[in-house]
């Protein structure tokens, strides 16, 4: 069968797309002020966007998943609902990142003012060992957790999801309600919005590989996919159509998992149905912090990225960063990041198998020491910090949604396939698309992964075991009540995409849509040097580069498609760096 059908046209595909997007917007929607940016990761311009709604909001990276979560709301969701929805539906919508063959984190504030976080992150299969990612001479071998199918890890996704709403859904709606949206759409086929990520040479390389993903992915010719062809994903239909019918169950144990099982060995892998079979996801007590008086709720390990956060802010909270000039803020923040992920290299890892001491690194005791060793007018070279290697950052694509409901509950969901599209391969007769998520693991101390992070024992390797993320979902409170909601993909540019936001909304009071929309910076201890969106004043990066900092211009990573709650109502904002992002709000 060909997935791929031609549409009239181009420019009749976009246009529909704007006006679908203009409708939804303009029923109880307004535009906010928010800065210029020069636009999507390929430097497509896209407007700021910022929506109000007064009953409830999603925002996520793409358009009709985002209005499917809005729906749910519309008809008496509560957020876990349509997040879960959400979630479904851009597994169908957004293949690249969002998934059913990955996994991810979701942070849920309730109305009752619980706080609670579903770690649905992948597991190593049983066979993998400490050696399992290195070659004949014992140095990481970036192929084997890059690129072939070792790297795949066992999906959380669908215990994830169908945990969430179980536990925490309205009771209004079924598994099978909540996911009819998206089997409809890999049934019926969807338009191409988007085509940026599929022309990116890699990633045509790693779909055409397996002929399984070429027949879904690329047209009969091998061509990329293009805006106006159309996306019939029936496989993909039919595996969700078992789990809707048969609960997670379905995928975990029986023909799917056989399936999945099946398809990765044949690739080379080691994944098997047992392993399949013992998945199971994990709800963890959130990591907590404060912030100039408003509570931080985050992702706790298996993610760094609450961790480093709150280890940022508590570093940053010792200035005053709303009377800083921009560059004495920028410097503040570059040397906090580069603390924070000194520690992460050192310290963090999958907490069920690695003692990480998070009270202590979260501590604002332990943020005065690393403050103690920060100087405001030079750059602390990493060497400084701790000594360690090098290397250069590749590959990207996470998705992240942010959801607000009108009796008080939030969600902020980070999922991914690691790279765009994972490993690329979908598993032979089930749709779904496999990660490469066991790439996070240091492969060997010091060996950095695709995103340049490094890291040791804490993050070894190993059977059964959660590969470190940087996904940082993130709720801030006030007074106990949603404040905002946001997180980001962008590998390791994800957390310090969240601190930057958090600043910006609280130190300098910015409005959400020009918090997400401002240019941002990035350094992660090693490699040594900050990076910076090319929107990012020249002025600004000569001062930095004055105070010892050596600064690489990157096009952006990172979206944070996020809510803050206002007096007004709620404020949603789509990342303008992806073109394709929609906050719906009603
Ligand atoms: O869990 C992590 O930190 C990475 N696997 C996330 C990858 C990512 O964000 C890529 N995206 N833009």
């Amino acid at each position: 069968m060909t997935a791929w059908q031609r549409l009239p046209g181009r420019s009749a595909a976009r246009s529909a797309t704007v006006a679908a997007c203009l409708t939804l917007a303009a029923t109880a929607a307004l535009h906010l002020a928010a800065r210029a940016e020069p636009g999507g990761p390929n430097g497509a311009a896209t407007p700021p966007q910022g929506v109000v709604g007064h009953n409830g909001m999603v925002v996520a990276q793409e358009a009709r998943a985002a209005r499917i979560g809005a729906d749910i709301l519309q008809q008496g969701g509560n957020a876990v609902d349509a997040a879960v929805a959400t979630g479904f539906a851009l597994a169908v919508s957004y293949p690249r990142a969002g998934n059913i063959g990955g996994g991810g984190f979701m942070l849920i504030h309730r109305a009752d003012g619980q706080d609670t976080a579903i770690d649905y992150r992948e597991t190593a299969p049983a066979a993998i060992t400490a050696g399992s990612f290195l070659d004949a001479q014992g140095n990481a071998d970036a192929q084997k957790s890059r690129t072939s199918a070792l790297a795949i890890g066992v999906p959380g996704t669908v215990a994830g999801l169908a945990l969430a709403e179980a536990k925490y859904g309205s009771g209004r709606f079924t598994l099978a309600d909540l996911m009819a949206p998206a089997i409809a759409m890999a049934r019926d086929g969807i338009a191409v919005t988007d085509d940026s990520e599929e022309t990116v040479p890699s990633v045509h390389a790693r779909l055409a590989r397996w002929p399984a993903t070429a027949r879904i992915f690329l047209k009969s010719d091998g061509g990329a996919l293009a805006v106006g062809d159309v996306l019939v994903q029936s496989d993909l239909a039919a595996s969700l159509q078992a789990i809707a019918r048969g609960g997670p169950r379905a995928f975990y144990d029986g023909p799917l998992a056989e399936k999945l099982a099946a398809a990765v060995q044949a690739a080379g892998g080691v994944m098997t149905a047992d392993d399949l079979t013992n998945y199971a996801a994990i709800e963890r007590a959130p990591v907590r912090g404060t912030y100039r008086g408003y509570d931080i709720v985050s992702m706790p390990p298996p993610s760094s990225g609450g961790v480093e956060l709150i280890e940022m802010l508590n570093i940053l909270e010792g200035y005053d960063l709303a009377h800083a000039d921009e560059t004495q803020r920028l410097h503040l923040m570059v040397e906090a990041m580069k603390r924070a992920y000194a520690d992460r290299a050192l310290f963090l890892g999958d907490p069920d198998t690695a003692a990480v001491p998070v009270a202590r690194l979260i501590a604002k005791t332990y943020a005065d020491a690393w403050r103690a060793t920060i100087d405001p007018g030079h750059a602390t070279p990493a060497s400084a910090i701790r000594a360690g290697g090098v290397v250069a950052p590749e590959g990207r694509n996470t998705t992240h949604f942010s959801v607000v409901d009108r009796f008080g509950n939030a969600v902020s969901n980070t999922y991914t396939l690691n790279f765009s599209y994972g490993v690329g391969l979908v598993a032979e007769g089930t749709g779904i698309v496999l990660n490469n998520e066991l790439d996070d693991f240091a492969a060997k101390p010091e060996a950095p992964n695709a995103y340049g992070l490094t890291g040791y024992e804490a993050n070894a390797p190993g059977p059964g075991k959660r590969p470190l993320s940087s996904m940082t979902p993130t709720i801030v409170l006030q007074a106990g009540k949603p404040y905002l909601v946001t997180g980001s993909p962008g590998g390791s540019r994800i957390t310090t995409a969240v601190l930057q936001v958090i600043v910006d909304v609280i130190d300098r009071g910015m409005d959400i849509a020009g918090a997400v929309a401002a240019p941002r910076l990035h350094n992660q201890w090693l490699p040594d040097r900050v990076y910076a969106e090319p929107a990012l004043s020249a002025d600004l990066i000569a001062d930095l580069q004055a105070r010892g900092d050596e600064v690489v211009i990157q096009r952006p990573f990172t979206s944070a498609n996020s809510i803050m709650v206002t007096p007004e109502g709620l404020a949603g904002a789509a990342d303008p760096r992806t073109p394709g992002a929609l906050a719906v709000g009603y």
